[in-house]
């Protein structure tokens, strides 16, 4: 049998320089907004306080970035071009600490091996203004402002094969804007200007540290108007000890309430010390923030900004610096976590004026089409308009019972259910003590068709859920009992009541097996499930929480469910959602005729249970129709 051919044999031979960049800029630079990011970076690395994009066909005939930054001295102009040449660290110990965007000294000589570039630079201090030739290395004397312009054309000229990659000037013109507001979004300090084929098509003003404003001007009025605040900080270190200063990580920024949610993750930001990056860790501890809250498929969006020790991130990952490796990822998943979890758990009854605009229901309305009500179908026409408290209008004249005069809810709270954690009690009792007036989701008027609470406030109507927020209320009270008896140390258990007459039910095979199997897991969570006779089960204690229900139907769904996870650490893990399948059958059914008292004491419990504006899984539970809606529905002019 003849020996496999060998390949022919070719020497090793260094590549010449010009390749060599070639080679890196096939890694950094992909298309225009690759250059965008570059050369932006760039500018805010020299201190820009405004920077003034150009472009001509979508960036591929014409990049120019201008800045008023520190410029380059004339001695270095020619530097800025070689490969492996920076100002900005020195050595290892530079690297490892680097808070500048820029350290790798490849971005101007890879561009400039793909493209005819052109640097104009004024420096600091100086009365000349020189312009450095790429392609030729040629240097001259120009006139121009302190700071600095670089040119980029005809981009790929030198490799028409990266050229045919590249979509129409539409599609490359909005990639080059997004990567310019991932700029904005970091620094609102500098103004950012775009232009394409001669006309202005984002300006964005220099606001100090107004990051609100920059996120309305960026992403729009109603990103503001549908996000709250996140601020959160690790404990203070000094408390802890010394050496621990490192490891202090704050995180702010805004997330999106459930509602704003979209169809594609398009508006999730996420910047570690000042820089945008994507990562799985983060965009991870984000979105399990929501796991409790967000509908399906649908993306949360958020600005969230990591500002931590240098040192304990590594920027040196890939080369285009939008991954990053966090030295301890597991305290940077909590610490997001818990900011944005912290933000999204209170509830938005309490704000004041917490009113969903027209343009916001409707929205959803589109959004969510299949299962829009009615109602909000109405709306879709009405026009946008800034969100917040209107002036008082007339009240809605419904006719319906009024609540016993003299009787104060605070008191008819236990008619609803009897309420078994102290610190809802309080928050309950303190909900209802304030001025009937103040109550943000209002004063309950009637129950619509077995479904919906009305009620209204000093917006107009506020319509409820009963079931989904009944549902929410007794999912945060079993997971805060878990939690307190977790804390607690002592075995585990959700605070139970046995049946005066046991429960019995026919069972199948495999649900004797796994109530066997878990009899632990259940006792935790407040069940006791145990043999009756060979066929038959005995629910003989169910949680208090739920002791109005139905046991055998709790029962049998709490044992599908453990079915389904069969290792233990699995139904660890799976408590949350064993919890939100006993909620649900908890929680009031539809076609139960509640009393206005009953009403009115879910409406109490709604303003001081955490998540209470989304049901388990993730929908409304309230919206508020405003007197002015309702005007423009009935075309009443004021
Ligand atoms: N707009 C600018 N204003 C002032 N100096 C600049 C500007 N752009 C580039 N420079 C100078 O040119 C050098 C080279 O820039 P280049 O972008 O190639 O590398 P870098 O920013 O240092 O690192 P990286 O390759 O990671 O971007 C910079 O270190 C900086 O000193
Ligand atoms: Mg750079």
């Amino acid at each position: 049998m003849n020996a496999p051919a060998l390949p022919p044999r070719r020497p090793i031979r260094e590549l010449p320089d010009a390749l060599i960049s070639q080679i890196a800029a096939g890694e950094v630079v992909e298309r225009p907004a690759s250059v965008v990011r570059e050369l932006v970076d760039n500018a805010l690395d020299a201190g820009a306080q405004n920077i003034t994009l150009r472009l001509q066909a979508g960036g591929v005939r014409l990049i120019s970035v201008e800045d008023d930054g520190m410029g380059i001295l004339p001695g270095e102009l020619p530097i800025a071009f070689k490969r492996h040449a920076t100002s900005k660290i020195s050595d290892l110990n530079d690297l490892e600490s680097v808070s500048t965007m820029g350290f790798r000294g490849e971005a101007l000589a890879a561009i400039n091996s793909i493209a005819d570039c052109a640097i104009l630079s004024r420096a600091s201090g100086q009365s000349e203004a020189f312009l450095l030739d790429g392609r030729t290395g040629e240097l001259r004397q120009i006139a121009r402002a302190q700071g600095t312009t670089v040119e980029v054309k005809e981009l790929f000229y030198s490799t028409p094969a990266r050229r045919k990659f590249l979509k129409t000037d539409a599609t490359e013109l909005a990639h080059c804007i997004e990567a310019v507001r991932r700029h904005a979004l970091a620094r609102p300090d500098v103004g950012f200007a775009i232009w394409h084929e001669g006309k202005v098509v984002e300006q964005w003003r220099a606001c100090g540290s107004d990051l609100d404003r920059r996120l309305a001007d960026v992403l729009g009025p109603d990103f503001l108007a549908r996000s709250v605040a996140v601020e959160w900080q690790s404990a203070d270190p000094r408390a802890d000890g010394a050496g621990l200063e490192a490891r202090r990580m704050r995180v702010w920024g805004r997330v999106g309430i459930p509602d704003a949610a979209r169809a594609r993750a398009d508006q999730q930001f996420c910047y570690v010390n000042g820089r945008f990056v994507r990562d799985k860790v983060l965009t991870h501890a984000a979105r399990s923030a929501f796991e409790d809250v967000l509908h399906g498929q649908r993306q949360p969006v958020y600005a969230l900004y990591l500002e931590m020790d240098p040192t304990r991130v590594d920027v040196n990952v890939h080369p285009t610096k939008i991954e990053v490796r966090f030295r301890d990822s597991r305290e940077v998943h909590q610490a997001v976590r818990h900011a944005t979890e912290d933000a999204l758990s209170a509830p938005r009854a309490q704000a004041a004026g917490a009113v969903v605009p027209a343009s916001a229901i409707a929205a959803t309305a589109v959004d969510q089409a299949s299962s829009a009500p009615l109602w909000t179908q109405a709306l879709q026409s009405t026009p946008q308009r800034a969100p917040g408290p209107y002036p008082s209008q007339s009240p809605i004249a419904f006719h319906v019972q009024e609540s016993l005069p003299g009787q104060r809810v605070s008191d008819l709270a236990a008619l609803w259910q009897p309420i078994d954690s102290p610190r809802l009690e309080t928050q309950t009792a303190q909900a209802a003590a304030a001025p009937e007036g103040d109550w943000p989701l209002g004063r309950a008027l009637a129950q619509l068709q077995g479904i919906y609470i009305l009620a209204e406030n000093a917006q107009g109507l506020v319509v409820v859920d009963m079931h989904a927020a009944h549902e929410r209320i007794v999912y945060e009270r079993l997971k805060n009992q878990w939690a307190d008896a977790e804390g607690g140390g002592t075995s585990h258990r959700i605070a139970s009541q046995p049946l005066l007459i046991p429960a019995t039910f026919a069972c199948s095979d495999a649900e004797a097996a796994t109530a066997e199997a878990h009899a632990d897991t259940l006792h935790a969570l407040g069940l006791e499930i145990s043999a009756f006779s060979p066929r038959t089960l005995a629910v003989r204690a169910v949680p208090t929480t739920l002791a109005q229900g139905d046991a055998v139907a709790l029962a049998r769904s709490v044992l599908s469910e453990l079915e389904q996870h069969e290792a233990s650490t699995v139904v660890q893990r799976a408590h949350n959602a064993l919890l939100a399948t006993m909620a649900c059958h908890g929680a009031v059914r539809a076609n139960r005729r509640l009393t206005l008292d009953e009403m009115n004491a879910l409406l109490r419990d709604m303003e001081c249970t955490e998540r209470s504006d989304q049901c388990n899984h993730g929908r409304p539970t309230w919206r508020t129709v405003t007197v002015a809606d309702l005007d423009k529905l009935f075309l009443r002019g004021r």
